[in-house]
């Protein structure tokens, strides 16, 4: 069994109210006076609980953020007044990161049980949340609130009433192959197939006997007949991805197919009928293919009848904390149980990332999040997205390093109480120029002057 250890974090030149009584009851407790001292402790041994001792003055040193990033699978408890709790920074943040909170004065009968269940939670094999082997319930889920998502869903519903074709525009990775299959589904097609081809991938050779199929004979190898992708999803749906890279000679095809609903297949002389409702994708502008002569008239308005129109992710902000919460859930597994969710930085710059790859960015720079993550927290890092400024979120240099010194100094004023000479010394800068900054950043001291 692994020893009983504790990291108890407290203010400095504050007493470590309950030690003596932890460390009576068989603890090892070892103590750290600031959220640095602690994680340098955690990473070179491991504890199973933490303890924070709040201070009036020191609360924000304690951030649930900075407690939680530590340590991974510990359970920290917090120790304040009781009144610290009606502050709703405070109450949300032991909501959020902490295991319990003990309110003082100090009862060692009230304390060391909660001890002894944080340990013991904190020593149960972790359990996924998600099943391996379940059936993925909910794998081709669409997820989204924001007002572009809900339009969305709306005019999903009604194009899978309906048994026309179908035109999905978006860019790359907004989810179209996802609403090809919830059309698909939730229309009166969704007992037969639902049969995926790719135009763009598909090579310009085969495209032909792939869509429509071949007769024995037809060429060289076709040793037998072999029906086509049209054919394969008769009584369901053809998805046609990436519609505009069609050659030209097949849009022909394509167009004959959708005007009378039968097929021919490569060498056979029949026109057979097949009952395969069409839905195409495109990422680019067909209009302008059109008006280039890259794509035929007549087909783009017989694709055309029906269009759904994904938005873009970086037009949704409202659903990238949603889905990024939601991604984090749908991936995680044994091996990740040390990481239990976002910075709210890493949810900040997440906000404002442009998403040039939609949705399927989101989830690689999820996945490759929860691999890198070493703190129990994912952060901008984690994500590759530390030094990122998108568009509408640039800042200039002067700005980021102004932002940086007024958080150090603001950090190192609230650790000393507001000692200007203290904090001076901490941040290894004179008196005069820690007041030459503090004007700079407007930071006033607590006693309200400079
Ligand atoms: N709203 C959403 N909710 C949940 N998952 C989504 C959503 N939109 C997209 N995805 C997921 O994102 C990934 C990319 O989606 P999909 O393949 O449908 O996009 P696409 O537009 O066809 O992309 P590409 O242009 O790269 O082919 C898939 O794993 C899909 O399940
Ligand atoms: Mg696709």
């Amino acid at each position: 069994m692994d020893t009983r250890n504790l990291l108890y974090l407290k203010p400095p030149n504050t007493p470590a109210v309950l030690l003596s009584d932890v460390r009576a009851a068989g603890w090892d407790a070892q103590v750290a006076e600031n959220p640095n001292e602690a994680r340098a402790k955690i990473n070179s041994e491991r504890y199973h609980v933490g303890l924070a001792l709040f201070d009036s003055k020191n609360y924000i040193d304690f951030t649930g953020e900075n407690l939680t990033s530590m340590g991974g699978s510990m359970k920290w408890i917090a120790l304040l007044h009781p009144s610290q709790m009606q502050n709703e920074h405070i109450s949300q943040m032991i909501q959020e990161n902490f295991y319990d909170y003990h309110t003082l004065p100090a009862d060692s009968k009230r304390l060391l049980p909660i001890l002894g269940h944080a340990y013991g939670m904190a020593s149960i094999p972790y359990k996924p949340l998600i099943q391996q082997g379940d059936a993925h319930p909910g794998e081709d889920e669409m997820v989204g609130t924001s007002p572009a998502m809900l339009a969305l869903f709306s005019n999903l519903r009604k194009i899978a009433s309906v048994d026309a074709p179908v035109l999905i525009i978006g860019e790359r990775g907004t989810g179209k192959e996802l609403g090809a299959k919830a059309i698909h589904e939730r229309s009166s097609r969704s007992g037969g197939p639902f049969v995926a081809a790719n135009c763009s991938t598909l090579p310009p050779a085969l495209i032909q006997s792939e869509l429509f199929g071949y007769e024995k004979s037809a060429f060289t190898g076709a040793a037998q007949r072999q029906i086509g992708r049209i054919e394969a999803a008769a009584g369901g749906t053809i998805f046609l991805d990436e519609i505009g890279d069609l050659p030209m000679d097949m849009q022909i095809n394509l167009l004959r197919f959708l005007q009378e609903k039968t097929i021919e297949r490569v060498g056979g002389t029949k026109h057979i009928n097949v009952d395969t409702r069409v839905i195409a994708a495109t990422h680019v502008d067909l209009e302008t293919a059109v008006k280039e002569g890259r794509f035929r008239e007549d087909l783009y308005y017989r694709l055309h009848v029906l269009d759904l129109k994904m938005p873009a992710l970086r037009d949704r902000n409202e659903d990238i904390e949603l889905l990024a919460r939601f991604f984090f859930k749908k991936f995680t597994t044994e091996k990740h149980k040390n990481v239990r969710g976002f910075t709210q930085e890493a949810i900040r710059i997440m906000s404002n990332h442009d998403w040039p790859g939609n949705v399927r960015e989101l989830i690689n720079r999820i996945r490759r999040a929860m691999v890198m993550c070493e703190n129990g927290l994912i952060t901008p890092a984690d994500l590759g997205l530390e030094r990122r400024t998108s568009g509408r979120y640039m800042q200039t240099l002067a700005e980021v390093r102004s932002t940086a010194e007024r958080a150090a100094i603001q950090t190192a004023l609230r650790r000393t109480h507001n000692n200007v000479s203290k904090a001076a010394q901490e941040l290894g800068v004179s008196r005069v120029t820690l007041y030459r900054l503090m004007e700079k950043c407007s930071l006033h001291n607590a006693r309200g002057t400079i």
